[in-house]
């Protein structure tokens, strides 16, 4: 009898409904790759719009009618229970994490990944739930501060959206690197974006961050829920606004600014840089996480048959941190 593995399939645009169990038959692990019997999964707010098709725009990298492949799911954590010829960086049984990148799938029972790819050991310090997370929010949330707003030591930088799931580790994170951090948050996250080492809550629901006197070297807006033009005044003569939500009003805002002016707009697409880039942001990541000054916050995990349900929930836009698939 052919071995077979369960996916969940999305074969055209849509709703939530638009997701399919499937089961298709367990692929063997082609040369440089390992197969991978998968223990959780990420649920993430980027999974919800690549399954709607939103913004349109993206549909030129996951297809223009329907999705260019049919598989649900990118972070992931499991072990490693077949090995393709040639694999070094991996035995059997090794627990493991990372991402799919563009060819998904990572909401399923089994996943072959190439072991160049965005694949690490996990360490013990984690759980799958939590090792599934780590390439959304928090690895998006390094490239943000480090790379593109290039927080420094010191600096004053203010989290829109603080209880997010890039919002929850861009606190953790901008203050291991030693930044003063203000969070926006509504009352009932204010009390978790504080234990998350935000110096100072500000309750979007009743004050305006642009209207305050309050000046930052880094706005990062983590949902985009503001814009470089609102957040201008907001910012040093220096300053950097930075979002990873892309919209034409960023991009014009990028492209401006890029030439003129000393505050500047900026924008990255995390998921589309080069695997061992994002290897070596995650070993760091990794490093903080031992260090005990970095931890994935963690919403709740849906069973592996309520994928539609989990979509769901992320899509009301009020989860703390991050939802899983188990
Ligand atoms: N460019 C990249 O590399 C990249 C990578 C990954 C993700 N992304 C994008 O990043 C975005 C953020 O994703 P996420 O998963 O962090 O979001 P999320 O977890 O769904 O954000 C939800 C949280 O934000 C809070 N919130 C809602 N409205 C708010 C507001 N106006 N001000 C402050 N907080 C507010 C909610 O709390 P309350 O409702 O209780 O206030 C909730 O806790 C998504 O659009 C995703 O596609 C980009």
């Amino acid at each position: 009898m052919t071995e077979t593995f369960k996916a969940w399939s999305i074969r055209r645009y849509g709703g939530p409904e638009e997701l399919i169990p499937v089961e298709r038959p367990l692929p063997q692990p082609g040369p440089g790759e390992v197969l991978i019997r998968i223990r959780a999964s990420a649920v993430t707010r980027a999974d919800t719009m690549m399954r709607a098709g939103i913004p349109r725009f993206a549909r030129a990298f996951l297809g223009l009618g329907r999705p260019r492949r049919d598989l649900a799911g990118t972070g992931l954590s499991g072990e490693v229970i077949a090995l393709g010829e040639g694999v070094t960086r991996f035995g059997m049984g090794d627990e493991v994490f990372g991402e799919t990148g563009m060819n998904f799938g990572g909401n399923a029972s089994h996943i072959c990944l190439d072991e160049t790819g965005t694949l690490m050991p996990k360490p013990p310090a984690l759980n799958h739930e939590e090792a599934a997370v780590m390439c959304d929010g928090v690895l998006t949330s390094l490239n943000f501060l480090r790379e593109i707003a290039e927080v420094r030591a010191g600096e004053r930088v203010l989290v829109l959206g603080g209880s997010g799931s890039l919002g929850s580790a861009a606190v953790q994170i901008a203050k291991a690197m030693g930044a003063d951090v203000t969070a926006t948050a509504s009352a009932r996250n204010a009390d978790l974006v504080s234990s998350l080492g935000s110096n100072r809550v500000i309750d979007y629901t009743r004050e305006d961050f642009s209207r305050s006197t309050a000046r930052y070297d880094v706005i990062y807006d983590t949902l985009g829920v503001s814009s470089f033009g609102e957040a201008k005044g907001a910012l040093t003569p220096t300053g950097r606004y930075v979002c990873p939500v892309l919209s034409a009003g960023l991009l014009a805002a990028m492209l401006r600014t890029a030439r003129f002016g000393r505050r500047k707009a900026r924008f990255s697409a995390t998921g589309l840089q080069k695997p061992e880039a994002l290897r070596t942001m995650l070993a760091e990541l990794l490093a903080m996480v031992e260090a005990g000054t970095l931890r994935p916050v963690m919403d709740r995990s849906f069973p592996f048959d309520e994928l539609v349900a989990a979509h769901r929930h992320v899509e009301t836009g009020h989860k703390q941190g991050n939802v899983t698939l188990v």
